[in-house]
C-alpha cells in the first residue's frame, strides 16, 4: 500500500469482536497492520505522529484482541510480531532531567547507627545539633518493594512521560506501557501540583499475580520468572502493550525528580500530597524519630513480611525535612539523606531428600525438591521448586546433595545451587520421568519447550479435575449450575471421574448431599440434559487437548466436519508418514507441535475410552458451516492454490474458497479435490495431474467460485 493512502486512525464504530466473521476479522487485521506500520514510521522515523498515544494504543489493543480471537489469522507482518525489528523494536531513550539515584545499603544495626552518626557529623554546627540528635531526628521509614523504579513526568497535571531508571542518567521511554497501569493516573487529581513534576516510584507485581502468571507460563511451556521483580520488569518492557496491560502491575510513589516549584516542606507532606493527587503511596510508611524508632520499624516490618501482599527486600529511611535533605546532598550516586536497610539474605543449606513431580492443569510436569525441613528466614521450608528439567541439569542437582535454599521474595522457596563440597559419594542424579507419575501416560517434551507434559489428558487424576472444570466451562459444554466447587466435590466423592459421568449423575443422590435439595438437583440434571447435543467445535474445545483452544477447535471442526471423520483421521495419523498426518499439519493455523499434541491425545487408549464413553451420552452435531454453504459446490471440498492468479491475490482466493466452505491446504494429496493452477505453477500441478485430480485454471476457478456464489 502506498504511504500516502489515508489510514484509518480510529475505528469509531468498532464491531464487537465476538460478532465478527473471519473475513471481517481478516480484513480488519490487514487494515490495522498497515495503519500501525504507518503510525510507527511517523512516530519513530519522522518524529511527527498524527495521532495521540492513546489512539495508537487503541489500534494495537484492537489488533491484539482480534488476534486472540482468531489466532489462525495472525499475519506474518502482524504488528504484534514486529519485535526485534528496528527501530520500532526498541524503546526510545530518555535522559532524566535529574539523575535517578540509587541508595546506600545497610545490612545491620551498626550500619544504621553509622548512618545517623554521619548525619550528626555533617551538621556539626551547634545550631543544627538539636535537629539531628540521635533520638530526635525525624526520618520517614518506608518498605522497600522489590520492583523497578520509574519516573512519571506530569505537565499541567497530565502524564506526559514514563521512563525507566536505566543507568540513572538515561532510561527508556515506556510511556505507552505505563499508561496501561490502573494505578498510574493519566491526570493528577485535586490541585497544588507544580506545573512540571516528575513523580518517582516503583512498579511491582504482587505475589498472587506473580504466582498466577508463572503458573500460566509453566502450563504453556514457557519459562517462568524467577521472582516478582523480574516479572514486573519483563511485563513492563513489552512492545506489545496488550501484554503489559494483561499483567497485574502496580505502582507506588516514594520520591520525585524535577519539580517546577516547591510543593512540600517534608517528605511526609510530599507523600500526603501524592496521595491527594491520586497516586498510590505505601500505607506502611511511618514517621520515626531517632534511630531506635527506625530500628523498631524495621523489626515490625520484618515480622510482617510474609503477610504483605508484595515482596520487600528491606526498608528505606529518609530524612524527613527537605531543607536538611537539600543540604545533605549526595555522595557519588546516592543521597546522603537516605539509606536502604536490607533484610538478611534468606538462604539456608539443607539436604535434598528427593525430587517429586507435580502435575499441573495442562499436564506440565514440575520438579519439586523434597527437603530436609529447614528454617529459612523464620519459615520452615520442606519443598522448593526446581522449575524444570533443564534447571536441574544446569545446576547439576542430585538427590542427597546439600543444596542452598532461598526464599526468593519470602514465599516460593527455590534451590539456587548445590554445595558440591558436601556431595556424598552416593548422590544420585535425577532421571526426569518420561511418564506421568500420576497416571503413567507418556510425558513428552516438545521441541523448544521447557516443560515436559503428561499426555494422559482427561484420564490423569491430577489433571482431571481441572479438565472437568474446563469441560463444563462456557465455551465448552456450558453447563449452568455446575461450578468448579461442585466439580471438585463430586470428583472427591467419586461421583464424577470422567466427563461422561456428568451425564449419568443421579438426581436422587445429589439431592441428599449437603447444600442440595430435590429441586436444585433436578434443575442441575435438566441443565445437563440440555447439553446432550453439542456442536463439534465446542466438543473438541471441551476435550482440553494441550494447545487446542476455541480457535483451533473451530479449525478442526471446519476441516473434519464430523466427530467420526476426525477420529478416524486422527487414528490414521498415528502413522508418522501418513497422509492423515500431513493433512492435519497442512491445515492453516495448525503447526507441527500442535499436531503432535492432537495426535498424542488419540494415541492414549484412555482418551479413546473417554470418547467412547461420551459418545454414549451425547450427540455431537456435524459441522455444517453455514447451512447455505452446503449448497456450494465447494462445501467440504479440499482445494489447493498454486502459482499466482491475476484477478486476486492468493490470500483473497483462499479466503473466498473458505467462505464457500472449502478447506484450503497447501499440499496436494489423494484427498485434494481441486487444484487451481495460476501462472508459474510448479510441481504441485504436476503431482495433481499424476493423481488424476481436477485441475482448474483461473477462469475455471472463478466460474466455480462465482457459480457457487450465485447458487447461495
Ligand atoms: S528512594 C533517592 N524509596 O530501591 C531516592 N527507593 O536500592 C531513591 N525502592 O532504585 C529511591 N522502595 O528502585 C526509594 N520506598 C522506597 C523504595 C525504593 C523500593 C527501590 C528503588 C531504588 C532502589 C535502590
Amino acid at each position: 500500500m502506498s504511504a500516502s493512502r489515508p489510514r484509518p486512525t480510529t475505528f469509531p464504530e468498532l464491531q464487537p469482536i465476538d460478532t465478527l466473521s473471519e473475513d471481517e476479522a481478516r480484513e480488519e487485521l490487514a487494515e490495522l497492520a498497515a495503519a500501525i506500520r504507518h503510525h510507527d514510521r511517523l512516530y519513530y522515523t519522522e518524529a511527527a505522529p498524527e495521532i495521540s498515544d492513546a489512539e495508537y494504543d487503541t489500534l494495537r489493543r484492537r489488533n491484539a484482541a482480534l488476534e486472540a480471537r482468531f489466532p489462525e489469522l495472525i499475519r506474518s507482518d502482524s504488528p504484534s510480531r514486529r519485535i526485534g525489528a528496528a527501530p520500532a523494536a526498541g524503546f526510545a531513550k530518555v535522559t532524566h532531567t535529574r539523575p535517578m539515584l540509587s541508595l546506600e545499603n545497610a545490612f545491620d544495626e551498626a550500619d544504621v547507627r553509622a548512618f545517623f552518626a554521619g548525619i550528626r557529623n555533617f551538621f556539626s554546627r551547634p545550631a543544627d545539633q538539636a535537629l539531628v540528635a540521635e533520638d530526635a531526628i525525624e526520618v520517614m521509614a518506608e518498605p522497600k518493594i522489590d520492583g523497578l523504579s520509574i519516573g512519571l513526568r506530569y505537565e499541567h497535571g497530565r502524564l506526559v512521560q514514563g521512563a525507566t531508571r536505566g543507568d540513572g542518567v538515561t532510561g527508556e521511554d515506556v510511556t505507552a506501557n505505563i499508561r496501561t497501569l490502573p494505578s498510574v493516573p493519566e491526570e493528577l487529581k485535586g490541585n497544588g501540583w507544580p506545573e512540571v513534576i516528575e513523580i518517582r516510584g516503583e512498579i511491582y507485581m504482587e505475589r498472587t499475580g506473580f504466582f498466577a502468571l508463572n503458573e500460566e507460563r509453566a502450563a504453556a511451556g514457557e519459562t517462568v520468572f524467577a521472582n516478582p521483580r523480574n516479572a514486573a520488569a519483563g511485563s513492563l518492557r513489552q512492545l506489545d502493550l496488550s501484554i503489559t496491560a494483561r499483567r497485574p502491575l502496580k505502582f507506588f510513589a516514594y520520591a520525585w525528580g524535577e519539580a517546577s516549584a516547591p510543593f512540600a516542606r517534608t517528605h511526609a507532606e510530599a507523600l500526603t500530597k501524592f496521595a491527594a493527587w491520586g497516586l498510590a503511596v505505601s500505607d506502611r510508611s511511618r514517621l520515626c524519630r531517632g534511630v531506635d524508632q527506625v530500628l523498631a520499624y524495621y523489626h515490625d516490618i520484618a515480622a510482617d513480611r510474609a503477610a504483605l501482599p508484595y515482596d520487600i527486600d528491606g526498608v528505606v529511611y529518609k530524612v524527613n525535612d527537605l531543607s536538611l535533605q537539600e543540604r545533605l546532598g549526595m555522595v557519588s550516586r546516592a543521597p546522603r539523606w537516605a539509606l536502604a536497610h536490607k533484610f538478611p539474605a534468606e538462604q539456608a543449606q539443607t539436604v535434598l531428600r528427593d525430587i517429586l513431580i507435580s502435575v499441573g492443569r495442562q499436564g506440565a510436569l514440575t520438579p519439586v525438591a523434597a527437603l530436609e525441613p529447614i528454617t529459612v528466614g523464620g519459615v520452615v521450608v520442606q519443598r522448593a521448586t526446581l522449575h524444570n528439567e533443564d534447571e536441574i541439569a544446569r545446576k547439576d542437582v542430585r538427590i542427597g546433595d546439600t543444596v542452598i535454599v532461598q526464599r526468593a521474595g519470602d514465599v516460593i522457596p527455590q534451590i539456587v545451587g548445590v554445595v558440591t563440597e558436601r556431595r556424598p559419594a552416593d548422590a544420585k542424579p535425577f532421571q526426569f520421568p518420561d511418564h506421568c507419575p500420576v497416571c503413567g501416560s507418556l510425558a513428552v517434551r516438545e521441541p523448544g519447550m521447557v516443560a515436559r507434559r503428561c499426555t494422559g489428558g482427561l484420564i490423569c487424576p491430577a489433571q482431571a479435575v481441572e479438565r472437568l472444570k474446563h469441560f463444563v466451562a462456557r465455551d465448552c459444554f456450558d453447563i449452568e449450575g455446575l461450578g468448579t466447587k461442585h466439580i471438585q466435590a463430586f470428583w472427591e466423592d467419586g461421583l464424577i471421574r470422567r466427563p461422561g459421568d456428568i451425564f449419568r449423575l443421579d438426581p436422587t443422590i445429589i439431592a441428599k448431599r449437603e447444600g442440595w435439595g430435590e429441586v436444585s438437583a433436578r434443575k442441575l440434571v435438566a441443565a445437563i440434559d440440555e447439553r446432550r447435543r453439542i456442536s463439534l467445535e465446542r466438543f473438541i474445545n471441551a476435550l482440553g487437548i494441550p494447545q487446542v483452544g476455541q480457535a483451533t477447535a473451530r479449525l478442526l471442526a471446519r476441516h473434519y466436519r464430523s466427530l467420526a471423520h476426525w477420529r478416524a483421521e486422527m487414528e490414521a495419523a498415528q502413522q508418522p508418514d501418513s497422509e492423515a498426518r500431513a493433512a492435519l499439519v497442512d491445515i492453516h493455523g495448525i503447526g507441527e507441535d500442535m499436531a503432535a499434541d492432537i495426535i498424542g491425545f488419540f494415541a492414549e487408549p484412555h482418551n479413546r475410552e473417554v470418547l467412547d464413553d461420551l459418545a454414549r451420552e451425547v450427540t455431537v452435531l456435524d459441522h455444517e458451516g453455514q447451512a447455505r454453504r452446503t449448497a456450494s459446490p465447494l462445501a467440504g471440498k479440499t482445494i489447493v492454490f498454486t502459482g499466482s492468479l491475476e484477478s486476486m491475490s492468493r490470500s483473497e482466493a483462499k479466503a473466498r474458497a473458505e467462505a464457500l466452505g472449502a478447506n484450503v491446504t497447501s499440499s496436494v494429496s489423494a484427498k485434494t479435490n481441486y487444484v487451481v493452477v495460476g501462472a508459474d505453477a510448479g510441481s504441485k500441478a504436476t503431482k495433481a495431474a499424476s493423481l488424476g485430480i481436477t485441475l482448474l485454471d483461473e477462469a475455471g476457478w472463478l466460474a466455480l467460485a462465482n457459480g457457487a456464489g450465485a447458487a447461495e
